[in-house]
Formats: structure tokens, sequence, C-alpha cells
């Protein structure tokens, strides 16, 4: 059975985490979050758990080498077998080109990008207020993601099946909309 792989794009605070998580339950696959599994990593008082969490606070990218390591045992786990949403993997370019490494040729990709200008972005992330929403940290976040994302949605749209939501709506109609537009690519 071709496994669905299903990859959420979008800013900082689009709403990427939520709307995973929400299509989760309704499809019975695992949600599965970089920014959590690297969190989780982080709590750790290993050498690497303070690389990573050092690497969070300043907004930057963990290498590849790390967050490979936690996906590929994330991904070894039976509730992946059928399939699984990633929401923060891939974020660029090289992530993309070296997931698609990890794939199965039967293996069917959609892709969801989520959109919300900068200043919603801004306003979302302070009034959450994680570890990693101070302004400086949520600039960086969002100029980095301004200069991978072109490139990041170019090779995806050759990929995968490619899906556009606005992320300046409730929850629950972003949600609807999702699940609207992934019904002809689920059911087949
Ligand atoms: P990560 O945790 O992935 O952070 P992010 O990409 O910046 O995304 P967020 O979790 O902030 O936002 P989201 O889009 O999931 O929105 P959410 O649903 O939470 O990554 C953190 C760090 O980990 C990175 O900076 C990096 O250091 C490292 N990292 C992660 N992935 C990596 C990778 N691939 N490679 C290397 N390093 C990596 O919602 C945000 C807020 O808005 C919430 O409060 C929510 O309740 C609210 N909200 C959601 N939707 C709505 C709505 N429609 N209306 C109003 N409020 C809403």
């Amino acid at each position: 059975m071709p496994r669905s792989i299903i990859i959420f794009f979008g800013p900082p605070g689009s709403g990427k985490g939520t709307q995973t998580n929400l299509l989760a339950k309704k499809i019975k696959l695992p949600a599965i979050s970089m920014g959590a599994l690297l969190r989780q990593e982080a709590k750790a008082k290993s050498k690497m758990g303070r690389h990573i969490k050092k690497y969070m606070l300043l907004g930057k990218l963990v290498e590849i080498s790390l967050n490979d390591k936690a996906l590929k045992k994330r991904l070894a786990k039976k509730d992946a077998k059928h399939g699984f949403l990633l929401d923060g993997y891939p974020r660029n370019v090289d992530q993309l080109k070296h997931f698609l490494t990890l794939l199965k040729a039967k293996d069917k990709i959609i892709f969801v990008t989520i959109s919300l200008s900068d200043r919603q972005v801004m306003q979302r992330l302070l009034a959450r207020g994680r570890l990693d929403d101070k302004p400086h940290i949520i600039k960086k976040r969002i100029k980095d993601y301004h200069s991978w994302n072109d490139p990041l949605q170019k090779l995806a749209a050759k990929t995968g099946i490619d899906l556009k939501i606005n992320g300046n709506r409730p929850i629950d109609k972003i949600q609807k909309d999702i699940q609207a537009k992934l019904k002809p690519w689920l059911n087949d």
C-alpha cells in the first residue's frame, strides 16, 4: 500500500502545527513536528540537547544530521507505516532533496502551504510566547523563511501534489478547506 505523506509548509506561526494535529485526528495518520522532536531532544542534558537548544534560541536551523536522526527514529514507529503528516520539515531545498532520498517509489506526496503575512505572524507568535517567540528571534525566522521559500516551492511543485491555503481565517474554516482540497487525493 502506498504511504500518504502530507507535508505542511508556511511561515512560523502560520498554523502548521495546529492544522496538522487536527488533520491527523481526522485521517488517522500521525502528525510529526520537527520543532517538537527537536524540543524533545533539547530537554536532554546531553551535549546534543544543549547544542539543539542553542540553535533554536538563535532561530537558526539545526544541522541536517541532527534532524535526520530525530526524524528517522520517529518514522521507524509502527504508526507511520501507512503514512504521516510533517510539520516544519523539510524547510529548504537541501532538506527536501534529502527527504526525497528517504522515500519509496510508490509514496504519495502532498504539499500543503499555509500563507500568512509577516505582521500576522509576529502578532500570533508574540501572543503565544514560546521560548523562541521573542521579537528578534521571530524576525530571523521570518527572514529565513522568505529566503528559502521560493526555491522550496518550485521543487515541491515538481515533486508532488501542491495545495495552497489561506491561513488568515479561523482555525476551523482553514481545517475544512484543507480537508476539502485533500479529499480527491486521499480517497483513491
Ligand atoms: P518550529 O517549532 O517548527 O517553529 P516554526 O516553524 O517557527 O513554527 P511554529 O511552531 O512557530 O508555528 P506553526 O506554523 O506550527 O503555527 P502553530 O500552529 O504553532 O521550529 C522551531 C525551531 O526548531 C526552528 O527555529 C529551528 O531552530 C528548529 N527546527 C525546526 N524544524 C527544523 C528543521 N526542519 N531543520 C532544522 N531545524 C529545525 O500556531 C502558532 C500560534 O498561532 C499558536 O498560538 C496558535 O494557537 C495560533 N493560531 C494557529 N492558527 C490560528 C488561526 N487560524 N487564527 C489565530 N491563531 C491561530
